[in-house]
């Protein structure tokens, strides 16, 4: 970080991005011969997404490709990380490969480099084809090799120009909200394959970090995680205790096998009982789950609160607010109420905002795991942006929310973590998964309807930023 007036900087190299998930952005989901995912039937199911929205269409971008292409570079951010469709690769997940998917990405990843972008690419960002979920899901084992195999075909293709790989993005997504909560594809509700989906997606992950340093000699290979730090709601050992559990289901049910080979304790003990649940866990898995990457991704957006069930009361005499919404399923095999500070200012999707939190999950990585290269794959915010009179869209919270959290990155790298870049969750507004359209969280608006894009006022800014390696003073 230079001296330059009025300017702080990041490190020469620090590498700037934002990021895109197929399933939230393409469309064209039955053209080209691509499979159907389990994001396409969940979408179409009834009640599963808000309005009914799906991912039919989503932003276009498998036929706006090159006029998508031309907006990143406008924008002017050195790296594009997007995730590779694996039912557009394997319609049905093994065997036959599908040329015509292949050559999506292909195009994509020359048309990146033509204009100086570095590609990175995330291998599993959710739609998992729906003949494999047919056959088990990542409730099965046959899942793991069935993905090393994918990996294999993708990294053989791409793997003389894409260097950077992810490769899965949030597994506690997949295996919580998917077959926990429901409110993810698959949609299914049951603890026990919550768990035993945990296990084979971190076991898929770590047989894929090994395909591809085989295939790929200089890979650059890390995992997406999504981390929060959790507090307690107050000093009550029965709060405190919940935030543990909590923070052992959110964070260290990953961190520990990826960075010491171990589930952690206390969480097979709470999940013991469960079936399938950590029985599947097999001899050797957690050599292979802790196989060395290479960085890590954080994908950031908000810390959580939470107390006991029995002290909800105690919590809202403390200041608390427990929104009526509250999704008390999300956490609630975990004896837990998610709780919100009445002061703390929050997104349009409900999570509080506070900068210093990222800063706080960095630093702990750092120094409870591993002292590894670390880059934001994800962060951002959905607001209710709206297109004034004039025609733009001036998203000035959404501004202050980047621009904040970049200076927690900062002090992150002022206290010796080794940030190495950061992605803004997204280029574009997008399929926000079960909540459909709803929620906005581009640099970039997208009027459905037409597919028209009009960059919005944090589009110049983070251009601006990028361009000058810094923020203000
Ligand atoms: C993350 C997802 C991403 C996007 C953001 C808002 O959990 O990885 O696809 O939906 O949240």
């Amino acid at each position: 970080m230079s001296a330059q007036p009025g300017l702080v900087r990041f490190p020469n190299g620090f590498l700037w991005g934002t990021k895109t998930a197929a399933y939230q952005v393409e469309g064209s989901v039955d053209v080209d011969g691509r499979g159907p995912s389990i994001w396409d039937t969940f979408s179409h199911r009834a009640g599963a997404t808000r309005n009914g929205d799906t991912g039919d269409v989503a932003c276009d971008h498998y036929r706006r490709m090159d006029e998508d292409l031309d907006l990143l570079a406008a924008l002017g951010a050195p790296a594009y990380c997007f995730s590779v469709a694996w039912p557009r690769v394997q319609p049905s997940g093994s065997g036959a490969i599908n040329q015509q998917g292949l050559d999506f990405y292909r195009r994509l990843v020359d048309g990146l480099l033509r204009r100086s972008i570095v590609p990175v690419v995330t291998l599993y960002h959710w739609d998992l084809p729906q003949a494999l979920e047919d056959a088990g899901g990542w409730v099965s084992r046959d899942t793991v090799a069935l993905f090393s195999e994918y990996t294999r075909i993708v990294a053989g293709t791409l793997g003389d120009s894409v260097r950077m790989w992810i490769t899965l993005n949030e597994p506690w997504c997949s295996a919580w909200l998917g077959y926990g909560t429901g409110e993810h594809a698959p949609g299914v509700r049951d603890h026990g394959k919550s768990a035993a989906a945990t296990h084979h997606l971190l076991l898929a992950h770590g047989e894929a970090v090994n395909v591809l340093r085989a295939t790929i000699p200089n890979a650059s290979v890390g995992i997406g995680l999504n981390l929060q730090p959790v507090r307690p709601a107050t000093d009550h050992d029965d709060d405190r205790a919940a935030c543990h559990r909590v923070d052992g289901n959110l964070n260290r049910l990953f961190l520990d096998p990826i960075f010491t080979g171990r589930y952690p304790a206390d969480m097979l003990e709470h999940y013991a009982g469960l079936q399938p649940g950590f029985d599947v866990v097999a001899e050797g898995d957690l050599e292979v789950i802790r196989t060395p990457i290479d960085f890590l991704g954080v994908n950031f957006y908000s810390p959580i609160t939470v107390c006991a069930p029995a002290r909800q009361a105690e919590a809202r005499a403390t200041g608390y607010w427990i929104p009526e919404t509250e999704r008390r399923g999300r956490i609630g095999d975990l004896d837990a109420v998610q709780v919100l500070r009445a002061e703390v200012s929050r997104t349009q999707m409900g999570w509080e905002i506070e900068p210093a939190a990222l800063t706080e999950i960095l630093v702990r990585v750092r120094d409870q795991y591993a002292n590894l290269p670390l880059y934001i794959t994800e962060n951002g915010a959905a607001f209710d942006d709206y297109i004034g009179p004039d025609g733009e869209v001036h998203d000035a919270n959404r501004i202050a929310y980047l621009d904040g959290h970049l200076r927690a990155v900062l002090d992150a790298l002022d206290a010796g973590v080794d940030m190495r870049g950061y992605f803004v969750w997204s280029i574009l507004d997008n399929f926000e998964w079960g909540h459909g359209y709803s929620k906005r969280f581009g640099l970039t608006w997208v009027d459905y309807p037409t597919g028209r894009r009009l960059p919005k006022s944090s589009f110049a800014w983070y251009r601006q930023t990028v361009r000058a390696n810094g923020l203000e003073r």
